[in-house]
């Protein structure tokens, strides 16, 4: 939907893009720019750099990049339109009245929530009736109480493929709808013939956090496979970024969230009064999972199962939340139960020795120290060098030297080793890290940077030269719009050997030509997210070099040469030392 320049124009205005992005990623000035760790992938070293000037941002570690409103659609997963909502909200814009498909978008959207509030409601009736009383059973049986039922909602979608979609059509629901809440399956795309997905099993309705039902999992009473079903991805539900129960735990945590790994934990948990209990909805965290947890919590007590596949994934989970900032523990729960188990067993007092296990619960780098302590002989001195030497890898993980030196003092006081010694070790182990990363983000750049340029521009690696111009000129006129007429005057669009930025050379003629104006933020809906990340890296480029006039004249005599409009004599005697430094660089990146 074309929104009106001056509304775009206000958006930008009203949301600095520095202060939008500082609300999501801590910065740090470096000359007239800032950088962070970006929050799209995860490092340790930041490569996130946002550019005032041209109101772009560009990760030269994953090579994502755009402007203030492909900022927010990446990282509030929304799409265009809804970001600039969000924008306009945020500042306080009305937005103009809404297009036709917008409101057909929403309006889907809104018959997904009706209709799973609707298959909710169905679930829950059917506990409670003859067909559910084996599940009712069930879940008595695992001490779940009627209150906890009701709180969470919890129901039972009957054997059949039918009942569930009869239900529905009686409240008024298409098939079409059904299915696009992905309640059901239709045979060959034919919206005539349904059948439901979820049946025989308990069903657990996954809230967010305004209230809706966004979706189901559901737990087989039959021993058929698999165990837990979940609703599939629809256009009101990413399964990577809700958490389970977070709508009742956001406001009752005193900052701090229990992960778990199963919607039975989390309903444990609640029951015995935790409820600051939460889950991942059946795979492993996500980062944007844990970027969620931190903007909720200040601590999070990650509780997975004792086995090994739960252990494998509280360390990946770890090496998530790490980033974020927030502050981590780790609790094993002894024996081999999962909380639910173990709060079951043991009865009343289940809330007093889970409490416990929290209370007693090391933070992260302890669990750490502590899991790498298993299978080594202490006494042996030679055990206690590889130990020594796990442990230096894991404290150099350690961004925080305070940090670094209380870990460093207790395992000095437990293998009576000079607190010195281990601390240089970590040193020396950051300075190889630090080497190690640099080299793979380098790497990562070129091979990001090169890849996405081909199948973007795929004529560049034939017109290398006029390539490296043509981004040049377009970065500069996006950061110089006052020159941009001189520029249009003397380069057209069709002078461009590449079509890629010739489309959006032509793009920024006809807008400047209209008297429109010519941001990044007003090139989003013109092109892709992809698109718009080439954009945003040529911007940064651009806010690196600085073109002078001169090399703006080199670049557009580079680019008329190249397509055979003036000859070599006419381009300056030598290429301004600028222009040489970027062909090169072009060079390497291509290498
Ligand atoms: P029960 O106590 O047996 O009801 O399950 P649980 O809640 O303890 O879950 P479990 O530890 O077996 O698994 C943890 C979580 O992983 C579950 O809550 C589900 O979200 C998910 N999960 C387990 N089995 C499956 C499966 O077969 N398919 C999918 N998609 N997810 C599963
Ligand atoms: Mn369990």
């Amino acid at each position: 939907m074309p929104l009106p320049d001056g509304f775009i124009e206000e958006i930008k205005v009203k949301n600095d893009t520095v202060d939008v992005i500082s609300s999501y990623v801590s910065l740090r000035r470096r000359g007239r720019n800032l950088v962070g760790l970006c929050p799209f992938h995860s490092e340790k070293t930041p490569s996130f750099n946002v550019y005032p000037l041209s109101s772009s941002f560009y990760c030269f570690g994953c090579g994502c990049g755009g402007d203030i409103i492909t900022f927010v659609e990446k990282i509030e997963n929304l799409d265009y339109l809804e970001a600039v909502k969000f924008l306009a909200q945020r500042a306080g814009v009305k937005m103009p009245e809404n297009s036709q498909r917008d409101q057909e978008n929403a309006f889907i959207k809104m018959r997904i929530l009706e209709v799973n509030r609707a298959a909710a409601r169905f679930f829950y009736e059917n506990l409670y009736s003859e067909k559910g009383r084996g599940a009712l059973d069930y879940l008595h049986r695992r001490g779940v109480s009627d209150r906890t039922i009701k709180k969470f909602g919890l129901g039972y979608s009957p054997n059949s493929r039918y009942n569930l979609i009869n239900h529905l059509r009686g409240c008024g629901f298409s098939n079409s709808e059904i299915v696009s809440a992905n309640l059901a399956y239709s045979r060959g795309g034919d919206t005539n013939s349904v059948s439901a997905r979820f049946f025989d099993r308990v069903m657990f309705p996954i809230i967010d956090l305004r209230g809706n039902v966004i979706a189901f999992g559901g737990r087989v009473m039959s021993g058929l496979k698999p165990k837990y079903l979940n609703t599939s991805d629809t256009l009101v539900f990413k399964k990577s970024l809700n958490i389970f129960a977070l709508n009742f735990a956001k406001a009752d945590n005193d900052g701090v969230l229990i992960l778990v790994e199963g919607y039975m934990d989390v309903i444990a948990l609640h029951q015995a009064g935790f409820r600051n209990a939460i889950a991942t909805l059946g795979t492993a965290l996500t980062s944007e999972q844990a970027r969620i947890i931190a903007r909720y919590a200040k601590e999070v007590v990650i509780c997975y199962d004792s086995d090994e596949a739960g252990q494998k994934a509280a360390s990946r989970a770890i090496d998530l939340l790490r980033p974020t900032g927030i502050l981590i523990k780790v609790i094993s729960v002894p024996d081999g139960k999962d909380p639910d188990e173990f709060i079951r067993s043991y009865g009343k007092d289940g809330a007093i020795r889970f409490a416990q296990l929290i209370k007693n619960s090391g933070n992260d780098i302890e669990y750490r120290l502590q899991k790498a302590a298993r299978g080594y002989n202490l006494a042996d001195s030679e055990a206690k060098i590889a130990y020594l030497k796990d442990c230096v890898k894991i404290l150099a993980s350690l961004d925080d030297l305070i940090e670094q030196e209380i870990y460093a003092g207790k395992l000095s006081e437990k293998l009576d080793i000079l607190k010195q010694t281990i601390m240089s070790q970590v040193a020396k182990e950051r300075l190889r890290t630090k080497k190690r990363v640099e080299k793979k983000q380098f790497l990562n750049i070129q091979q990001n940077l090169s890849a996405r340029n081909d199948r973007l521009n795929a004529e560049k690696s034939h017109n290398l030269r006029a390539a490296a111009a043509e981004e040049a000129i377009i970065a500069y006129i996006i950061n110089n719009p006052e020159s941009a007429g001189n520029i249009f005057y003397r380069l057209s669009y069709r002078d461009f050997c590449t079509s890629f930025n010739r489309k959006i050379y032509s793009v920024l003629e006809k807008r400047f030509k209209a008297g429109r104006p010519i941001s990044i933020t007003d090139l989003t809906l013109d092109f892709s997210c992809d698109e718009v990340s080439a954009i945003a890296a040529m911007l940064a480029k651009e806010a690196e070099r600085m073109s002078s006039r001169d090399a703006v004249s080199e670049y557009i005599n580079v680019i008329l040469f190249e397509s055979g409009k003036l000859d070599e004599d006419k381009i300056g005697a030598a290429c301004d030392e600028q222009i040489i430094g970027y062909m090169q660089l072009l060079r390497e990146h291509k290498k």
